[in-house]
């Protein structure tokens, strides 16, 4: 078993040079691929990357946008400012809430069986799997499909994401969008921070003496978005020439979020996320919603990515330099047969 790693200076892993575009600039770009579609986001609440998201998406006129996420009234709040914004229209766009815990397989089972009874043609043309937690300071855990124990970053950030997205691909594989459906799963710069170690070890996602022990807050996030990526590789070549293709994105430090509230703000004064008075550090790398979103949008509509299934998304562009435990097909097969054993489901394609 590994024992615990230093957490790393964030503001100091690889991040976006410069992100010239916004969700507005790249949305105008790509409106006719954006207009008429079936849309899922996940993890939306006010403040969020979800809401950005939601943003962006609801003002290209989709056909259907479903805001799925664990707090009804955050959504409700999201909602009401799509829906109070300039050039909203009721009649040609829908807005509807999903409530889902993503922490929780039944939640999510009941999630997308409530999608399938509402209407059993169900058809998705985009998944933006958005939704995260980030650095629980303690060793945390939620149920398996055994009811067994596991690490919550993991089984939020990857595992809640695995079930969500296999249990939707009937509805994306039933998409009419020309150029087919995607899956649009946002990883973060942080996976640099550690390989799937639970892939060496599958023990260490499990509540032991020596687990909790060894727990490192950053490690287990950055194992959780590592996991993203593998996802999405093993995703695009299961799914080649079906109709979905998927991505991962990175969405670059974005510090206007909700996602630090798990780190003691000692610690982020520590890592320069926050100046003494608790304020963002100007000097951090941060980027704005609109910058970190433009990539949500190039990852979930842009027809040039065609051919690039199972790439990730960073600033913008593809990015080529995605470190080698997290582009490796074995691996991304090895955790595909582990997250199937967590949720108690073989998935094939
Ligand atoms: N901000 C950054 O700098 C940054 C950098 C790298 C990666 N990311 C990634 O970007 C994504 C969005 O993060 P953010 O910065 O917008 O953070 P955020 O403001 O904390 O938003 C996270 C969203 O996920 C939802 N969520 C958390 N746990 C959930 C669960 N169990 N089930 C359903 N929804 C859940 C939250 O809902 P509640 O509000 O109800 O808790 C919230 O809507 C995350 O995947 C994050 O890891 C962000």
């Amino acid at each position: 078993m590994s024992g615990p790693i230093e957490t790393p200076d964030l503001t100091k892993l690889a991040q976006p040079a410069h992100v010239s575009e916004t969700s507005d600039s790249i949305a105008a770009a790509l409106h006719d691929h954006m207009v008429g579609k079936t849309v899922i986001i996940t993890g939306v609440s006010p403040t969020g990357l979800g809401a950005e998201a939601a943003r962006i998406v609801a003002k290209h006129s989709p056909k259907l946008l479903i805001l799925a996420s664990r707090s009804p009234a955050k959504i409700a709040d999201v909602i009401a400012d799509l829906k109070a914004a300039e050039g909203f229209d009721a009649s040609v766009t829908t807005i509807e809430s999903l409530t889902v815990d993503l922490a929780s397989q039944e939640s999510i089972r009941a999630a997308v069986a409530s999608l399938n009874e509402k209407d059993p043609d169900f058809a998705l043309d985009v998944l933006i799997n958005n939704a995260g937690i980030m650095m629980l300071p303690e060793f945390e855990t939620v149920p398996d499909a055994a009811g067994q124990p596991l690490e919550k970053q993991f089984g939020t950030n990857h595992i809640g994401p695995f079930l969500f997205t296999n249990l939707l691909v009937p509805a994306l594989r039933r998409s009419k969008a020309p150029g087919g459906a995607r899956v649009a799963s946002v990883s973060s710069g942080g996976y640099q921070g550690s390989p799937v170690k639970a892939l060496d070890d599958p023990l260490i996602l499990r509540d032991t003496p020596e687990t909790r022990a060894a727990y490192d807050s950053f490690q287990a996030y950055a194992q959780s978005k590592t996991g993203t990526l593998l996802m999405t590789l093993a995703l695009a070549k299961k799914l080649a020439g079906k109709g979905v293709f998927a991505y991962s994105i990175d969405p670059g430090a974005v510090g206007s979020t909700n996602l630090s509230r798990s780190v003691p703000m000692d610690v982020q004064k520590a890592l320069g996320w926050r100046l003494p008075d608790g304020t963002l550090n100007p000097v951090a790398p941060f980027i704005t919603a609109e910058q970190s979103v433009a990539s949500y949008v190039k990852a979930a509509y842009d027809p040039s990515l065609a051919d690039k299934s199972g790439a990730t998304i960073t600033a913008a562009a593809v990015d080529e330099s995605i470190l080698d435990y997290a582009k490796d097909p074995v691996l991304a097969e090895k955790l595909w047969a582990l997250s199937e054993e967590i949720v108690g489901e073989k998935f094939d394609y």
